[in-house]
């Protein structure tokens, strides 16, 4: 098969000789051809996305997909599949518990304290004194979901259609959504941006929490609205916030949230595409579309991820 590789973000050198390994009968190259069987796609150049209508996949080298999505040259007769990456997967559960455990634990207080040489202990919680919501019960949040039941977390998860996860409270649907919000003490967003989940941090939802929790953002910058969550912040609504994404990205030097008490920030760093254990999820939709097999992780055209 003929493997297009074509992304202006992620580096050549970092994919190609694991993908040539994993896939020794087959072509891969970097400039764009006519015969192109499989495109593996992150950001790629201008102008690529538009001559893929002949080809029989477009594999994405990240979970998200909203960007190729929105892209109008995006031939729409083409299978595209998402990256299911257990490496990522993992990284993301081990962003969300830190952040949950940072707030369970008041470690973002007592970091507050050391500033201010001040000896002052909080009162102790047990994990299951707290739940855990999690926007979106996909491949990411249910990974999260069973790991934070693991630490004795009470969790819920809201998704599009109920789902049966041992130890976790489903929900789903607009009254779903504000049933798990008034017993959630950190929400986690783990949604695809899609117009249905734009903005769905917002004053409404976070006032529906118990006061003093916090809001672990690690989907996209555009679930949370910021004027809302700063002002959560500065009531003392929410005790505190964890943004990995935003609106703009770099987040802009001037904005608030940078030297905001309440939030905790890192540069979209929650979880990144790890070639070492992508390539063999890759590799295995390659073998589905030779045996012409539907590949895994389809995306929806419809609902938008
Ligand atoms: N910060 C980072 O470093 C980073 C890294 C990777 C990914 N991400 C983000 O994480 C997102 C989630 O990834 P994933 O692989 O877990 O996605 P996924 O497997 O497609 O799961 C998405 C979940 O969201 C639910 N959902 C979608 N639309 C909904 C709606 N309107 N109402 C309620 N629930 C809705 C889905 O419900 P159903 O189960 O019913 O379909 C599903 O449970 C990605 O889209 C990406 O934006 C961020």
């Amino acid at each position: 098969m003929n493997i297009l590789f074509a992304s202006q973000i992620e580096p050549p050198e970092r994919w190609l000789p694991l993908l040539e390994r994993a896939l020794p009968e087959d072509r891969l190259f970097t400039n764009f051809r006519e015969d192109v069987d499989v495109a593996l796609v992150a950001s790629p150049p201008p102008g690529t996305l538009a001559k893929l209508g002949r080809a029989k996949l477009i594999q994405s080298l990240w979970m998200g997909v909203e960007k190729l999505l929105a892209d109008p040259s995006l031939p729409r007769g083409v299978p595209l599949s998402r990256l299911v990456d257990p490496g990522m997967v993992a990284a993301m559960s081990e962003t969300v518990l830190a952040h949950a455990l940072d707030w369970h634990r008041r470690l973002y207080r007592y970091r507050e304290q050391q500033e201010e040489a001040r000896w002052h202990r909080f009162r102790q919680y047990l994990a299951s004194d707290h739940t855990i919501g999690i926007l979106g019960l996909g491949e990411l949040g249910a990974d999260a979901a069973r790991k934070l039941i693991g630490l004795g977390f009470k969790v819920a998860g809201w998704s599009r259609r109920p789902k049966a996860l041992p130890g976790a409270e489903s929900f789903s649907g607009e009254k779903g959504l504000g049933d798990m919000l008034r017993k959630t003490h950190v929400l986690v967003c783990l949604l695809p941006l899609t117009d249905k989940t734009q903005g769905i941090v917002n004053a409404k939802t976070i006032s529906l929490m118990p006061k003093g929790g916090a809001v672990i953002n690690v989907a996209r910058g555009p679930h949370v609205v910021v004027p809302d969550l700063i002002a959560a912040l500065d009531s003392g609504h929410l005790a505190h916030a964890y943004l990995d994404v935003f609106d703009t990205e770099p987040l802009p030097e001037a904005s608030p949230l940078w030297r905001h008490p309440g939030v905790t920030i890192t540069p979209h760093a929650a979880a990144l595409t790890e070639p070492r254990t992508a390539v063999a999820a890759i590799a295995a939709n390659v073998e589905r579309v030779r045996r012409g097999e539907p590949p895994f992780n389809l995306v929806d055209f419809e609902a938008g991820y």
